[in-house]
């Protein structure tokens, strides 16, 4: 049988499991999302999301990639962080690296890798803000473990930068968000950093919503380019 045809196999029986359970599970599920948590993980396909939290459809709002990187240029991360956080109006944003994550093991190498390396650039850029810390690391593994934490705490930060949280924060003071690590060799979670609402951000990523912004005009004598 070709492996992807049991996968539609295993969706029938997944379907007769739930409504064994809950005839309604379905029709009950169709109407609306009310996720509680977005999570922003990594493409790793040993991180499944709902599995290692023990969620059910419709409690994760869920976006990933490549070593759940926050670029302030995605559209798609920054879209997906807005609707969760104005729209469903989530309490909690959950960003969750793992340790052996590819993307930070491959981001720590000179290997040419194509157009990935646009977005492995970001993670060099992380590995270059900590390069005396982690230099100091002597064993490659432990290394690179504690670069994953890195990681993480700076996607956390990256999260708080945004307009979309700042604004949350200061209208209602939500969400908080977590940074998370996924340890695939023994499968438990480690909390590696909070932001709270309300927390101290670095001062120019710091938005003043009470700010009556007016556009710079250049004086008279000043040509105008
Ligand atoms: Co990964």
């Amino acid at each position: 049988m070709d492996s992807y045809k049991k996968l539609l196999l295993a969706n029938k029986a997944w379907v007769v499991d739930k409504l064994s359970v809950h005839p309604d599970y379905f029709s009950r599920q169709a109407e609306h999302q009310k996720p509680e948590f977005m999570w922003i993980g990594c493409s790793d396909s040993r991180v499944p999301a709902e599995d290692i939290t023990g969620t059910e459809p419709g409690e994760l709002f869920v976006h990933r990639n490549i070593a759940n990187l926050v670029i302030h240029t995605d559209f798609n991360v920054l879209s997906v962080l807005q609707y969760a956080v104005e729209v469903l109006k989530v309490k909690h944003v959950i960003v969750c690296g793992h340790y052996n994550c590819g993307g930070i093991k491959n981001s720590m190498t000179h290997h040419d890798f194509g157009l990935i390396n646009q977005w492995l650039r970001h993670i060099k850029d992380i590995y270059n803000h900590n390069a005396a810390e982690l230099a100091a690391i002597t064993d490659p593994q432990a290394r690179a473990d504690r670069f994953v934490e890195i990681n993480v705490a700076q996607q956390v930060r990256n999260v708080a930068e945004t307009s979309t949280i700042q604004k949350a924060w200061y209208n209602e003071q939500r969400p908080i968000i977590h940074g998370w690590v996924y340890d695939l060799r023994t499968g438990y979670i480690k909390e590696i950093a909070t932001l709270e609402p309300g927390s101290k951000l670095d001062g120019i990523y710091e938005f003043d919503f009470s700010d009556k912004f007016e556009p710079y005009a250049p004086p008279a004598s000043e040509p105008v380019a």
